[in-house]
Formats: C-alpha cells, structure tokens, sequence
C-alpha cells in the first residue's frame, strides 16, 4: 500500500516518486507564477487541501532558486485534518534533499503552529529565505469557510483537494463560488484533474476554464481564470 494515503478520502496526498515535480508543474505553472512573480514583490495564493505543505514549499523552493529580492506570499489555505510534523515529515521524505534549505524552518513553525490550531482561522507570519509568508490556515471543512463572506484578495489558486471521485465535497459549487467570490479580476486557477464535475462547478461558478496537458502520462488538468467581474 502507498505510504501516503490519507485515511480519511482513501487517496493519496501526492504522487509519490514525482510529487514536487508534479507540484510545480500543475500548481506554480498552471497558474503562470513564474512569469508573473518576475513582475511582482507579493502575491496573495490559496489552496484547498494544504495536506504537507509541498505545494506551498515548492513555491518557496522556486522563490528561492530564482529570486534575488524576497517575495511577500500571502497564503490562505483550508485543511480538514491538519497533520502533526512527524507525518509532514514521513510524507515528505523523499523531497528531503531538495527541500533540505526550507525544512528545519518549517518544522519549527509548524510544530508551534499546529501545537495552537484553532478551529476556523489561524494566522501566523513565517520568514523563509527570500520569502515572507503571512500564513492563513482555516481549519475545518470547505463548505464552511465558502459560507464565510470573502471579498476579492486571492491572485492565484491551487485546486488539490483529493480526486472527485473520492472526495466530491470538496468540487461542490458552493466552494467554487465562495473561491470565485475572493478572487481578484484576472486571478488564475490550475488543478490536476480535468473530470466533469469540477470543469462544470468551475464554470457554473465564473471561471473561464481550459484543459492543458496533464503532467507526466496524466491525459489533462485544468487551468482557469477570472475576467472581468
Ligand atoms: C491531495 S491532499 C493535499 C495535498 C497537499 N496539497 C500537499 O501538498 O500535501 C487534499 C487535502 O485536502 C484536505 N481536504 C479534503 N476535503 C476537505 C474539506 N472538505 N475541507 C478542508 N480540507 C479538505 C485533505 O484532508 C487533504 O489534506
């Protein structure tokens, strides 16, 4: 059996040999940040699933391998089952190397972070080299933080909320309204899975969604983005 499943979708966190390739391929390019952090000094990201933080730590590690100036990251994130460090860092072992810079940071903010989890909204300001990170964690489930009101701040989204077959909550439109509803004109999106339910939620909620090539032999993900509102 994998060794990184989560027991409660019965899906894996991320693929396993290749999940920060993976990452940076549907979630940081997806949404075109290299290119655009070149332009800017900050930018406000979120997520639905935080899991481990890789995402979130192959942003860093691509700010850090590229960026002269450090990057202002707002990162707003929801997670039904925030994970003590010990597991963060068993799911994460095989990127230890290449995260070797970011990690020791990372555990000690995490270590204090989860040992204070609230439910609803938890909040912290973390320093990485060459990124400040404003760390914005709601802890609970997806439809109660998309029934918050929200204004429009989120500038780039990572859609990794398990598959929708083992976990369609998280694809329900309301979620993809409440999203839509805080994200600024010409925000992106870019998830991994191009299944109907989700190209149709997204839609039905106002993004202008298309398909891209899937990473690796994946046929398609999607990418997407708000007009003009
Ligand atoms: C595929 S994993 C995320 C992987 C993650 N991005 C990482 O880097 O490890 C999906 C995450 O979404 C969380 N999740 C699933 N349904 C949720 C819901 N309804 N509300 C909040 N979090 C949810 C799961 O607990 C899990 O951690």
């Amino acid at each position: 059996m994998a060794h990184n499943k989560n027991p409660h979708y019965d899906d894996l966190y991320f693929s396993e040999n290749d999940g920060m390739e993976e990452s940076f391929y549907v979630f940081i390019q997806g949404n075109h940040l290299p290119e655009r952090l070149q332009e800017k000094k900050d930018i406000c990201v979120g997520e639905t699933g935080f899991g481990t933080g890789l995402n979130l730590l192959t942003l860093l590690n691509h700010i850090k391998n590229t960026h002269k100036e450090s990057i202002k990251l707002r990162y707003i994130c929801l997670e039904k089952y925030p994970l003590p460090f010990e597991r963060i860092e068993e799911l994460l072992s095989p990127f230890s190397e290449r995260l070797s810079s970011l990690m020791p940071l990372y555990e000690a903010y995490w270590r204090e972070f989860y040992q204070n989890l609230v439910p609803g909204w938890n909040k912290t300001l973390w320093s990485f080299p060459k990124g400040e990170v404003q760390f914005e964690l709601y802890h609970g489930d997806a439809k109660d933080w998309a029934e918050e009101e929200g204004k429009p701040e989120v500038e780039a989204w990572f859609l990794d909320g398990h598959s929708p077959d083992k976990n369609p909550e998280i694809w329900a439109l309301e979620i993809m309204q409440g999203m839509y509803r805080r994200t600024v004109p010409g925000g992106t999106l870019a998830t991994f899975t191009a299944a109907g339910i989700v190209k149709r939620a997204l839609r039905e909620a106002g993004f202008t969604i298309q398909r891209k090539k899937g990473f690796g032999k994946k046929r398609h993900m999607v990418i997407g983005e708000v007009e003009a509102k």
